[in-house]
């Protein structure tokens, strides 16, 4: 098999996005459009990946930092046919040539895999959808036997074409060799003043080429973004995928449409999602893990019969078997806990490992921490890690007991079994089974006068 190059048209402007950022980095799913397109090229092994730029090609590239993709300047868009013709001296004669578009996100590698299996030197791959309302597309002119002949654009097509509605998707397969002959010849004398890839494929009814033609499983896949409201039809259906593909998986989900998948979910059986849960990067939940209304969620694994409750948001984050965080927790990145431990309402946690079947129940920030197993941390405790300048570690044995709104000054060390008193604050290690009490005692004055209000 000739070898898969993939060129992706990424230079066009995208004015109707009213944005300065240029319209293929505009996201899906959290993911920059042209990404999508690039792990798609990936996903089916192509061995060249081409991407055309021209407006805001600085910005694509700064924020497209990988080294598997060949940049191609078209300093003017002079339209798709010369976009294209700027990547030919990087394509190999035998290569087999997809053309997509970094502004068609959501192309299916199973629809493009059967377009390119249609190319060999003798056939060009078309993928073309029927579409209720046409405009605007490129229109698929067909002979009597069926055979497509030539696509013509909706401003140089007669009225009796522009009824036609199966409609170019612009995406299409061809040998290199093939486009390396019929690109230098392209006119541009037509309606918009632009050389236009489409007029190939007549050209390759000329050569004796077959036309064949691929169709997508659904529009969508190859719908363009040229606004905002297109993008957002794209996020919905998206989302509305991994919605599907979650419940199959074993998902019970409140509201299918009120989760937001952002990267790479992966589940076990029995989950239960209720509303408004986002996902974000890599994230894997196991069997029987209940996620509470309001969620963020990135970066993080969550292990067999966790919960997560309401409002909480896990950042870099492991959470252990039967742990429960939340509601209104916060675990920042480093955060591990371990089997069956709990992290409650209004905790920060960072870079804090908590042992089994520890606590922080309420209003704690815990950072820079080690904690054994079976500690209990009272309300209101803090980890002072902080000097100003530098962060200091709290290392908490097994078994220790903190009191109520207490501050650990770290570096500290509280050993296996010690306690400490409510309101303390400690600055010194305190051995096993040590009582430390830091905080000022007590004194009771009878009699008390208020002072009273001046006349
Ligand atoms: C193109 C097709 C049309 C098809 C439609 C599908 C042509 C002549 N027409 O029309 O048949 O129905 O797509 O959406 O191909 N681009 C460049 N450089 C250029 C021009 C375009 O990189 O000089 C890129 C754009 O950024 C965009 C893509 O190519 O991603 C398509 O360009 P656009 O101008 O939107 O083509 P259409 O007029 O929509
Ligand atoms: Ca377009």
């Amino acid at each position: 098999m000739s070898p898969l190059h993939v060129v992706i048209l990424a230079a066009g402007q995208g004015s109707r996005m009213k944005s300065a950022l240029p319209k293929v980095l505009h996201r899906v799913a959290g993911k920059p459009m042209l990404h999508h397109v690039m792990d798609t090229a990936r996903r089916m092994n192509a061995e060249g990946i081409h991407g055309v730029i021209g407006h805001g090609a600085d910005l694509v590239r700064a924020q497209t930092v990988v080294e598997d993709v060949s940049w191609v300047l078209q300093e003017q868009q002079l339209g798709t046919g010369h976009a294209v013709a700027q990547a030919l001296p990087n394509l190999p004669d035998e290569a087999r040539v997809l053309v997509l578009y970094g502004d068609v996100p959501l192309t299916s590698e199973a629809t493009l895999n059967d377009l390119v299996a249609k190319v060999d030197d003798r056939t060009l791959g078309l993928l073309t959808v029927t579409m209720e309302n046409p405009d605007g597309y490129g229109r698929i002119l067909r002979n009597e036997q069926g055979q497509v002949t030539a696509i013509v654009e909706q401003k140089d097509a007669s009225e009796a074409q522009k009824r036609i509605r199966e409609v170019n998707t612009g995406i299409l397969a061809v040998s290199a060799r093939h486009l390396k002959n019929w690109l230098p010849t392209l006119s541009n004398r037509n309606a918009q003043g632009e050389y236009y890839l489409t007029d190939i494929i007549a050209l390759a009814v000329d050569n004796g080429l077959n036309v064949s033609v691929a169709q997508p499983a659904t529009s969508f896949e190859v719908q363009g973004v040229n606004n905002r409201v297109q993008l957002a039809q794209l996020e919905r259906w998206y989302q509305q995928q991994q919605a599907e593909r979650l419940m199959t998986e074993g998902a019970t989900l409140a509201d299918p449409a009120r989760v937001d998948v952002r990267g790479e979910l992966t589940i076990g059986n029995d989950i239960l999602i209720d509303v408004n849960v986002v996902f974000e990067g890599t994230v894997s939940i196991a069997d029987n893990v209940r996620i509470g209304p309001n969620c963020l969620i990135r970066n993080a694994v969550i292990a067999e019969g966790a919960v997560i409750e309401a409002n909480s948001i896990l950042e870099d984050a492991e959470v252990g078997p039967g742990a429960s965080v939340g509601p209104f927790a916060r675990l920042r990145p480093g955060t591990r806990l371990a089997a069956k431990s709990r992290v409650g309402n209004f905790v920060e946690t960072k870079k804090a490992v908590v042992g089994e079947g520890s606590k922080i129940n309420h209003l704690s920030y815990v950072g820079d921490a080690t904690l054994g197993a079976g500690v209990n941390v009272g309300a209101g405790t803090i980890t002072c890690n902080y000097d100003g300048v530098n962060k200091h570690q709290t290392v908490i044995g097994d078994g220790v007991f903190v009191g109520s709104n207490t501050s650990l000054v770290a570096p500290v060390t509280l050993s296996e079994g010690a306690t400490i008193g409510a309101g303390s604050t400690i600055t010194r290690d305190v051995s096993r089974q040590e009582l430390a009490v830091a905080r000022g005692k007590q004194r009771n004055i009878a009699d008390w006068q208020r002072p009273q209000k001046k006349g």
